[in-house]
């Protein structure tokens, strides 16, 4: 029987969540509020292994995400190989070389210098493991009339924070990277191009040196990034 303001469509029963306490609900988002505040990004990694049980764990988390019209819009494509590491690193120091140089206007040179960042990435080599996150346009590409994806955008990068959640969970440290334009990463990972690059997630253990930039330590307030009415 179909629920009002719900079409009729076939269902299964709701799968009940655990019976909490409200001081226990509190308790338990608390608890993940303080594990989840320790992620930072870090980009100086060590070639320290990490399971690929993990990594396959993380992906498929991702998978669980929301998304438009449930068409899981998204395709990770999970790089060990050393070779197509160091293509990928040429690739984006040669894109980093040219922003660096000016190409991401002054504005945004502005808004990254106190990062510290620069062309460099030794670490996409380093790392053990890279996923570049891609975007699918269309369910199928051949029919893209009738399988246009909806919010594609919006459900890629909520399945990617799942990814990172999850990562963190297991001890893996993260880098969200964004060479930009990254069309070079449809070639090396050899995927369509109606699918859009959107991030490379370098994953692996932090190296001994590694530091984090004092300007991202700080976090806004919930007063500033909430209002409630
Ligand atoms: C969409 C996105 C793109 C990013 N691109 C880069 C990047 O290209 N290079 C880099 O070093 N960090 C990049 N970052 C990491 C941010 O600089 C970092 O998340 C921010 O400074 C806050 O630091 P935290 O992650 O340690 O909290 C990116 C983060 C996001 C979410």
């Amino acid at each position: 029987m179909a629920l009002f303001g719900m079409a009729e469509h076939e269902s299964l029963p709701w799968q009940p969540y655990p019976e909490l306490t409200d001081d226990a609900r509190i308790e338990r988002a608390r608890t993940f509020l303080s594990h989840i505040a320790t992620r930072r990004s870090c980009r100086a990694f060590n070639d320290q292994p990490v399971p690929r049980e993990v990594i396959e764990a993380a992906l498929l988390a991702a998978g669980s995400a929301p998304s438009g019209a449930n068409r899981q819009p998204w395709h990770f494509c999970v790089i060990e190989s050393s070779e197509a590491k160091a293509t990928i690193r040429v690739a984006v120091e040669e894109e980093e070389r040219q922003f660096y140089a000016g190409l991401g206007g002054s504005a945004w040179l502005g808004a990254v210098r106190p990062l510290g960042t620069d062309a460099d990435k030794p670490y996409l080599e380093v790392a053990p493991w890279l996923i570049a996150v891609f975007a699918q346009r269309y369910a199928d590409a051949d029919e893209r009339d009738e399988a246009r994806n909806y919010n594609v955008t919006e459900s890629v990068c909520i399945a990617t924070g799942l990814l990172l959640a999850t990562l963190h969970a297991a001890g893996v440290a993260t880098l969200v990277h964004t060479p930009h334009p990254m069309r070079f990463l449809n070639r090396v990972c050899r995927r369509p191009d109606t699918e859009r690059p959107v991030l490379l997630i370098v994953a692996g253990h932090a190296a001994e040196d590694a530091t984090v930039p004092a300007a991202t330590a700080s976090k806004k307030p919930l007063e500033e990034i909430s209002s409630w009415l």
